[in-house]
Formats: C-alpha cells, sequence, structure tokens
C-alpha cells in the first residue's frame, strides 16, 4: 500500500551538505546510517538484504544482475553495500554466476571508513577523488553493464541537480536504482524519530572511547541536534515516484523509450521504517 503523503515537497537546507559541517559530525551519522541498513527486526531480513532482493527482482534476476557493476553514488560511510554484496553475490552463486563488483564513490569520499569495507571484500572497491553525481562518468570495465544506486540520497538533490543526475543514467549507464527511508508520510517521520533517538545508544558503540563525542551528545547536545534537523529535513525533501519520474519527464531531451521505470515501497524495519524504491532499467 502505498503512505499518504501529507504535505508539498519543501527544499529546506541541511546540515550535511553545508561545506562548513565538519566532517566528524557527517562521518556519525553515516555510522549511524549504515548501522540502520544492517539491523534486522523481521524475518525478511534487514533494510540492506530487502534491497538486495528489490534490486535482483527490478534487474530481472540473478543471470541479468550478474553481468552488470554497481555503483554506489553517494556511499557515505558504505550504507548498504558491504551487506548488499555479499547477499547479492551469494544469490548469484547459488544460481551459478561469478560475482559482480561494487564501487564506492562520494563527494565526501570517507576513505577510513571504506578502507575497512574493502578490506573484508574483494569485490568492492573506491573511487578515492571526489565524484558529483550530477557529473559522473561510466566506471564500469568494458564489458560489464552499470547500475547506479542512491541510497538515501536523491533527496538531496534539488529538482536540478536530480534531473541531472537522472539524465545521466539514462544516458549513460543500464540501470539505477534510489532507495529513501524518509519521505513526507507518517511512518517516516516516525521512523526518523526514532533513528534521532538512537544517537543515545549508537554514540556509546561507535565512540564510547571518545569523551568529545560524549560531551557532544549526552551534555551539550549538538549530535542529536544535528540528527533532528537532517532527519526532519530529509523527510521534507522526500519524493513521491510521480514527482521523481516527472523529473525525467520534463527533459524532452532524454529517450526514454528503450527504459522501464517502476517503483514500490515496503516496511523493510519494524515498526516504521518504509522503504521507498524507484527503478529504472534499459529494456
Ligand atoms: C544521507 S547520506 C547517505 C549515505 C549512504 N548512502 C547511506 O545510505 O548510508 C547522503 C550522502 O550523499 C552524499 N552526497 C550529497 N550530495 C552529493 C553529490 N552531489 N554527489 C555525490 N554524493 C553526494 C553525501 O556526501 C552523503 O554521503
Amino acid at each position: 500500500m502505498t503512505s499518504w503523503v501529507l504535505f508539498p515537497r519543501l527544499h529546506l537546507a541541511e546540515v550535511e551538505d553545508q561545506t562548513w559541517c565538519p566532517s566528524w559530525l557527517r562521518e556519525h551519522s553515516h555510522l549511524a546510517l549504515a548501522r540502520m541498513w544492517r539491523t534486522s527486526n523481521s524475518k525478511n531480513g534487514s533494510p540492506a538484504t530487502q534491497a538486495c532482493d528489490i534490486l535482483l527482482r527490478s534487474l530481472g534476476g540473478p543471470a541479468k544482475a550478474s553481468q552488470f557493476t554497481f555503483i554506489d553514488a553517494c556511499a557515505g560511510a558504505g550504507g548498504p553495500t558491504p551487506l548488499l554484496e555479499s547477499t547479492m553475490n551469494k544469490k548469484l552463486a547459488a544460481h551459478g554466476f561469478k560475482p559482480v563488483d561494487f564501487v564506492l564513490t562520494d563527494l565526501w569520499p570517507d576513505i577510513s571508513a571504506w578502507e575497512k569495507i574493502v578490506k573484508k571484500s574483494e569485490h568492492i572497491t573506491y573511487v578515492k577523488d571526489p565524484i558529483d553525481a550530477t557529473k559522473p562518468q561510466r566506471l564500469a570495465k568494458p564489458g560489464s553493464k552499470e547500475c547506479r544506486i542512491f541510497n538515501l540520497c536523491f533527496h538531496h538533490f534539488k529538482d536540478d541537480g536530480a534531473k541531472k543526475v537522472l539524465a545521466s543514467a539514462i544516458q549513460s549507464t543500464d540501470a539505477f536504482m534510489i532507495f529513501e527511508m524518509t519521505h513526507r508520510t507518517i511512518p517516516s517521520l516516525l521512523n526518523t524519530t526514532i533513528v534521532i533517538l538512537s544517537v543515545f545508544i549508537t554514540t556509546l558503540y561507535d565512540y564510547y572511547w571518545s569523551p568529545f563525542h560524549i560531551l557532544l551528545t549526552y551534555l551539550i547536545p549538538i549530535v542529536p541536534i544535528f540528527y533532528a534537523i537532517d532527519g526532519y529535513v530529509s523527510c521534507t525533501r522526500g519524493r513521491t515516484a510521480c514527482e521523481t519520474w516527472d523529473l525525467l519527464y520534463s527533459q524532452p531531451d532524454v529517450d526514454l523509450s528503450e527504459w522501464e521505470l517502476s517503483s514500490g515501497e515496503q516496511t523493510a524495519l519494524l515498526p516504521f521504517g518504509r522503504l521507498y524504491w524507484y527503478a529504472g532499467v534499459r529494456k
């Protein structure tokens, strides 16, 4: 069932998009998001494993998926990619296909987080230089199809930037997938509230040794205030499927004749965490 959208889209400012945002604050929230992607509290598995199923289904099954290289275009601290890669490659192996590769890129590369990830998987690499998702280049090896994935980041783009992101995907790749968990809906606003409050626990997990982080979470609550601003602003920036596809339909020079667009949503994290997805695949 499609969630009820409460109010028109707004593009308010997120702290993490500002050049003055300290990198430690950005990294703090990206680690928490990566943790959210891995959290499994239902028989359907974590949001990351559910995202893998959606991706496989959208691409047309394991045989078709095995032809792709997957580019995580706004990777943050890695988001779902480590789990997406291991789940995807296990499923491909079960069907007799070779493993596929994943590449992490971002406008603000988090090299220290990515180094830890690539050490654990020979099928994940990263690009160390900043790549702006509104001006990307094709990264898949010759002979491999490219699928660009946008995890919890498409709402960062204003309509002009979002149009460029989608046009570039249509013109220079073979598939794209957008996953979002923030939206102008009641379940997303409630899930975001849980994520904001979870900072009081995740800080202990990730930074229990750091008086700096403990001080700025529990005594001077800069970290929770940052989570609240960016979390709720992210919700106001969510797009419906119609609003997303209109960004393509409004560009007459973008040829969609070979493309199939689809979308959907499902509860990926109980009780409120809806995963919204928007897929484009070259037929
Ligand atoms: C909310 S974080 C999501 C991180 C990760 N994908 C996840 O799911 O946990 C949004 C990410 O988008 C990146 N980003 C924002 N604007 C970008 C742009 N123009 N090009 C590339 N990355 C961008 C940010 O640096 C940040 O890492």
